[in-house]
């Protein structure tokens, strides 16, 4: 049994718990993740690593409420107990001197894009960041992004904070401007890496998506989060999360996303109709 030491509602459909796992917080390493069952007959949610801390032995996970399973895990109170953590698993990101690194982390994937940038920046990188959300209320961990960056660019889709626009709009002007960039780490939404890997291929700037997302259960066994990366299919829980952005068959990705998405839908009426589904959130 894990107990969860502290909880915050980070915007409306985002939830922190920070749990007591000293085992996992002695070995984690930065993009890599959990598998979390939350009750016996709970279903495994596999959640990238947030933060650690060896010291406590604490490691923070951020979550979206977005489907059943997530709403389950975020009613789950300070002082009570999850089930199973396992972990740390997964590849952990490459982190070494590159120079510059731009970070670029939409929506949730802030979540996973954190230590990576944190971890570039102790490695000697310079590390410019850009970080987006549909709305202000929707953004989180900037401050933390500040500490993990050398220079922080903020957008909005509405304009309700920092700049309005994309996160693609601030790299255009980056590359426009002739800046040196020896790496882009891009995490968010499938659209927005897509988008990232699609304007930097003609520069030739390396990039590294992570597609977390997609995994189902991450135990390798359910062949949920099989992708293709330059022609070869690849587990996303066993080789990645992280791959290649210009390799990836980004068409396929977006179909087998599609595929969980009426199943999903179903498990939250379902949830609804049983509870009440008061984690409150998107579907
Ligand atoms: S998530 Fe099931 S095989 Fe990777």
């Amino acid at each position: 049994m894990y107990e969860v030491v502290s909880k915050k509602r980070l915007a409306d459909s985002v939830t922190l718990l920070e749990i007591q796992c000293p085992a996992i917080a002695a070995k984690a390493k930065a993009g890599q993740f959990v598998i979390v069952r939350q009750k016996e007959n709970s279903e495994r949610i596999p959640l990238t690593l947030s933060d650690w801390d060896a010291e406590s032995g604490t490691i923070t996970l951020i979550f979206q409420h977005a489907g059943r399973s997530t709403h389950e895990l975020a009613l789950v109170e300070e002082g009570e107990t999850i089930r199973d953590v396992v972990g740390p698993l997964g590849r952990p990101t490459e982190i070494e001197k590159y120079g510059t690194v731009v970070c670029v982390g939409g929506g949730i994937g802030l979540a996973v894009l954190r230590p990576i940038a944190r971890a570039m920046k102790e490695a000697g990188n310079t590390v410019i960041s850009i970080i987006g959300a549909r709305d202000k209320s929707l953004l989180i961990l900037k401050d933390e992004m500040h500490s993990a960056s050398s220079e922080l660019h903020v957008t909005t889709d509405n304009g309700s904070y920092g700049r309005h626009g994309l996160v693609s709009d601030v790299l255009d002007e980056l590359i426009g401007e002739g800046r040196a960039i020896d790496l882009v780490v891009a995490i968010g939404p499938v659209p927005m890496m897509r988008g990232i890997s699609d304007k930097t291929r003609p520069h030739g700037l390396k990039t590294v998506v992570s597609l977390d997302s997609i995994m189902i259960d991450g135990t390798g066994m359910c062949g949920g989060c099989r992708v293709t990366i330059g022609g070869e299919t690849k587990f996303t829980c066993v080789d990645g999360p992280d791959f290649d952005g210009h390799m990836v068959d980004w068409d396929e990705l977006v179909t087998r996303k599609k595929m969980y998405s009426e199943h999903e839908k179903e498990c939250m009426a379902l949830f609804r109709a049983e509870c009440g589904g008061g984690a409150g959130g998107d579907e």
